[in-house]
């Protein structure tokens, strides 16, 4: 959950400022955090590590969906596709669309998820903020740790309603929101990614008129889920 943590490092032998030249090697491409557009080699490996730390929060979001059978399904800021695996396995019969902003996540999902690819996953470069899809193309549209990183979030919200059909979802989820709890431990991450926390509330907010809002949170790990349900 600590994102520090997530990542493994062998500090054994390692000064303090070998191991915060290390994370910045990891973290950052150019001015960039990779977390945020992931690249090249560096790029590969922080995307195998999201696809294993964020298996259990994506699990966690979607089991809130677990009534519903949605035949079409985008992932808005893919990365490395362990959110599209984990949908695949809930809904196999499922068409699955994955969406970043990054080409080398969508070259890592091509390499990691042939299997899918075979079975008819498409990926398709392109931003949150400006979907390159029609009115309500989706049944489900979902994205996980990808909207703190968006130009104009409710831009992208939006953009997330929109290509959702009638009677779909739009489900986003992160593994932190604005908590006492976590204060110290989200301003930094916060000012290493270079991303500003938002409530369920914020989020909530922002979504356009027509639909039907649900909050989760798990408090004592700092995970959210807010689901739209469009009317
Ligand atoms: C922290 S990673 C999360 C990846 C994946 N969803 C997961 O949970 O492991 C954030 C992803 O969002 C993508 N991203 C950032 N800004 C984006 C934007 N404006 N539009 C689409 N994708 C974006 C990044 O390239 C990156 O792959």
């Amino acid at each position: 959950m600590n994102r520090y943590r997530s990542y493994q490092f062998d500090t054994i032998g390692f000064s303090d400022r070998d191991i915060v030249s290390r994370l910045h090697c990891v973290y950052m491409n150019e001015q960039r955090s990779q977390y945020s557009r992931p690249v090249g080699e560096d790029g590969d490996n922080v995307m195998r590590s999201m696809n294993e730390h964020h298996r259990d929060l994506t699990e966690w979001g979607l089991s809130k969906l677990c009534d519903e059978l949605p035949l079409s399904i985008l992932d808005v800021g893919c990365g490395g596709g362990g959110g599209l695996r984990v949908a695949h396995q809930l809904w196999p019969g499922a068409s699955l669309t994955g969406l970043d902003i990054s080409q080398d996540a969508l070259a890592f999902c091509r390499r990691e998820h042939k299997d899918l690819v075979e079975k008819g996953l498409e990926l398709v470069e392109g931003s949150a903020t400006d979907l390159p899809f029609d009115d309500m193309s989706f049944d489900l549209v979902m994205s996980f740790e990808s909207f703190f990183f968006w130009d104009d979030i409710g831009s992208g919200i939006g953009e997330m309603a929109r290509v959702t059909r009638q009677g779909g979802s739009v489900l986003i989820c992160s593994e932190a929101y604005p908590h006492p709890d976590f204060k110290e431990r989200n301003e930094e991450n916060a000012r290493l990614h270079g991303f500003t926390l938002h409530s369920p509330e914020d989020l909530i907010a922002m979504a356009p008129h027509g639909s039907i809002p649900r909050t989760y949170l798990i408090e004592e790990r700092n995970w959210m889920t807010v689901i739209l349900r469009k009317l």
